[in-house]
């Protein structure tokens, strides 16, 4: 019986009957479809060798699907567990660790909270006020103030001053932002990663959001470095459908945005050229990940990036440290608390919110994961 590969797409009309197609035509044992689902069981066997999920990041619903996938023995494209973990502070912190050029970062507490955390008694954990003056010294200006879950080039503010800096934070309501140093670049790659081997270094202008055929432009040692960081983060991450964009600074590419699991493939932006050898690639990396399963629960392989000391990592203005004593006390709250499980009569505050629905997801835009 011919092995499948299955296809989960949003709205995107380009790629999906391209990929599909080209599968099917190989002949090579393998053929795709588009997955259709109900309501999966836990223990159902998967259908597919191999599924490639271009949406989940907008409907969690196939995400939940998708881990009991991988539990069944399928290859889900991208892997959903290091889907679910990647935020863009995590991604500064593993480049660094790589020993990538990446622009200086830190990481926000969120300005607001779902409703349910009392600010003076929830979030003992967090120092208040910020230290802007500190962050602003580290990073410098200007600097980039983002969403660490963003995409689609949605909640990224660049900030010239501290008072810009201070006025979108208070914007970003429930969102976790990080903090950026602006890298002036002279030079913009946005490589595609497919199969963690496979990287396709295109010229790419972010401010008209396009690509352009360009076959000669880098030179070759610029070339080789992107190609090799580039290789060298996607295996880091597990990623076998990916983009990664680097800026360019004085000679150095700086990894700006490298974490986008459902890159855009519209053959518009990519132009019919780079196209038909995302398509290409795609397929081959399905028929060979169907032919050669790959035990996915085992792939997550931190503990080599993270032999590092604790102490060796550098402290930061103090934006990312916490206090290193014991927990200042709750207040005992004056009045009976507005939330959760509680009594009136008692002291104990109210419990936090924590099996709450995520209230920090929020839509994408579809093709603009990238
Ligand atoms: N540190 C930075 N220095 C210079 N430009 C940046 C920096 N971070 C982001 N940008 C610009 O903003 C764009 C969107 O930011 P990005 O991190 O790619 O967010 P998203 O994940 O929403 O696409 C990038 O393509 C780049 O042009
Ligand atoms: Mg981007």
């Amino acid at each position: 019986m011919a092995l499948k590969v299955g296809l989960i797409v949003g709205r995107e009309w380009s790629f999906p009957p391209a990929f599909i197609e080209e599968v099917n035509r190989r002949n090579e044992g393998v053929t795709a479809e588009f997955v259709q689902l109900g309501a999966p069981r836990m223990d159902d066997p998967s259908e597919y060798a191999v599924i490639i999920d271009r949406i989940s990041h907008e409907v969690p619903f196939y995400r939940t699907y998708l881990k009991q996938a991988v539990i069944q023995g399928c290859t889900v494209v991208n892997n959903p567990f290091m889907w679910t973990a990647d935020d863009k502070f995590f991604g500064a912190a593993l480049a660094t660790r790589l020993g990538i050029a990446h622009p200086k970062t830190i990481v926000l507490p969120n300005k607001e909270y779902i409703p349910g955390i009392v600010h003076d008694e929830s979030l003992r954990n967090l120092k208040y006020p910020l230290d802007w003056e500190a962050i602003v010294e580290y990073i410098g200006l200007p600097c980039i103030l983002k969403d660490a879950h963003g995409g689609g080039w949605k909640d990224v503010y660049v900030c010239r001053t501290m008072r810009e800096l201070i006025d979108n934070y208070d914007q970003s309501g429930l969102l976790t932002m990080i903090v950026q140093e602006f890298i002036h670049w002279d030079h913009f790659i946005r490589c595609i990663c497919l199969g963690q081997d496979e990287i396709l270094p295109i010229k790419y202008d972010p401010r008209e959001r396009k690509y352009h055929v360009e076959h000669a432009h880098m030179g070759e040692e610029l070339g080789r470095r992107v190609v090799d960081d580039s290789r060298k983060l996607v295996r880091a991450l597990g990623y076998d459908m990916n983009s990664m964009e680097w800026a360019v600074r004085d000679g150095v590419p700086y990894a700006i945005d490298f974490m986008n699991p459902a890159p855009d493939m519209d053959i518009y932006s990519l132009t019919p050229h780079y196209f038909d050898w995302v398509v290409k690639h795609m397929a081959d990396m399905a028929i060979d990940l169907a032919k050669n399963p790959r035990p996915q629960v085992r792939e997550l392989k931190w503990e080599d990036l993270f032999a590092g000391s604790r102490h060796s990592a550098e402290m930061v203005g103090g934006a990312a440290v916490l206090g290193s004593g014991s927990l200042p006390p709750v207040a005992a709250p004056a009045a009976p608390s507005v939330a959760g499980s509680g009594s009136a009569s008692s002291a104990r505050p109210a419990a936090d919110p924590g099996d709450a629905p995520d209230a920090i997801v929020r839509a994408e835009a579809e093709e603009g994961h990238a």
